[in-house]
């Protein structure tokens, strides 16, 4: 008989390998419904704690870099599946479901893609990534990421857009675009828009969560097929949560039909003092009043994280700390313990 260790050791080893052994995992009871983490390949294929840590907890799983256009698409005529379809087998290897991220985003557009010059060629590569890439994982992920990130920082109205290559090429269009693409490509798959930076009470996260709530309404008004709404949640650990108009802005939404989940989060702490178990509680309080304003209208189904251990991290690297010392971002330390961040998951994430 194998172990749980062994078993996951397994599924790494046979990662790069292609199609999945069938392990039976049993479902352990620490497994919170509806949490999940980001992960990358790299970070799973060098540390079997990360694998193991998520099978624990989590119920799927979303890959930060493998589905971003770069890693899908190195070239006009190549698409490269094999670094997603491995955290894919992981995932089903150990009872996870996946979501996909991200099919059309500002950032992260490879030179060759920015390289065309002609609008109708452009439209066509767009067109021709989401349709490909949404039709080969069909019936594979419960949801897409379609559009990411749509609303510059500092909007200077509630209608404006980010200004990218996308906008540039296709005009406003862009954005219904790749949802009427996506759906046509995979009728029964979730299709989310995803934004960050609209949880505190701070005057460019309240424009900017106007601007988000304007676009969402003029998509569902243009009878534009979108689904659920992602609050990223990449907190800032010096920002209180505006619990009062996050908890108004997301009833609005449920009230539209949509569902709203939580995509990314993570607490920078960088601009935090105090000893660990000060600034760890602090990060927690950020986190438990977020979950607090989503809560207050209906149920949180689904909530991942940027990580699950603070020793693998963007946040590290991004948003690195003046004093040098190691971020503390999300819910497992850096030897994969749980802080009190997971104590809150723990807590909003309990079966009825
Ligand atoms: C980030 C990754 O974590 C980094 O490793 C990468 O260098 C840049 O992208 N919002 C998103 C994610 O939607 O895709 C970003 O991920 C973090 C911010």
């Amino acid at each position: 008989m194998l172990d749980r260790r062994e078993l996951l050791l397994g599924a790494a080893a046979c990662l790069a390998a292609g199609p999945a052994a069938t392990a039976e995992t049993a479902r352990p009871t620490s497994r919170r419904p509806g949490f999940g983490a980001a992960l990358t390949l790299w970070d799973l294929q060098a540390d079997p704690r990360l694998g193991e840590a998520i099978s624990k907890y989590c119920t799927q799983v979303v890959p930060v870099l493998e589905m971003k256009w770069p890693m899908l698409r190195p070239g006009p005529d190549k698409f490269t599946f094999e670094r997603a379809d491995a955290i894919l087998d992981f995932a089903r290897q150990n009872d996870l479901t996946m979501r996909g991220h991200t099919l059309a985003w500002y950032h992260d557009i490879p030179d060759w893609t920015k390289a065309i010059q002609e609008k109708k060629a452009a439209e066509e590569a767009y067109v021709d990534h989401i349709s490909t890439v949404v039709s080969y994982y069909k019936d594979k992920l419960t949801s897409w990421d379609v559009v990411n990130e749509p609303i510059p920082d500092k909007p200077r109205s509630i209608t404006d857009r980010r200004d990218c290559y996308w906008s540039q090429m296709l005009g406003e269009r862009w954005i219904p675009l790749a949802f009427r693409t996506a759906a046509a490509a995979d009728p029964t798959v979730k299709l989310g828009i995803n934004e960050y930076d609209i949880e505190s009470a701070k005057d460019s996260f309240v424009a900017k969560r106007a601007a988000f709530r304007n676009l969402i309404q003029d998509l569902l008004d243009q009878g534009v097929p979108l689904h659920m709404v992602g609050l990223q949640s990449h907190l800032h650990a010096e920002l209180e949560i505006d619990k009062d108009g996050l908890a108004a802005f997301v009833a609005e939404l449920r009230s539209w039909g949509l569902e709203v989940i939580i995509t990314e989060l993570d607490v920078d702490d960088q601009k935090l003092s105090g000893d660990l178990a000060q600034r760890d509680a602090i990060v927690a309080q950020r986190v438990n009043d977020l979950f607090t304003a989503v809560t207050a209208s209906g149920p949180l189904n689904s909530v991942l994280t940027w990580g699950i251990s603070d020793r693998y991290s963007w946040i590290n690297g991004t948003f690195a700390r003046p004093d040098k010392q190691p971020n503390r971002p999300l819910p497992l330390d850096g030897s994969f313990q749980p802080k009190p961040f997971m104590d809150v998951i723990t807590k909003f994430t309990k079966t009825a």
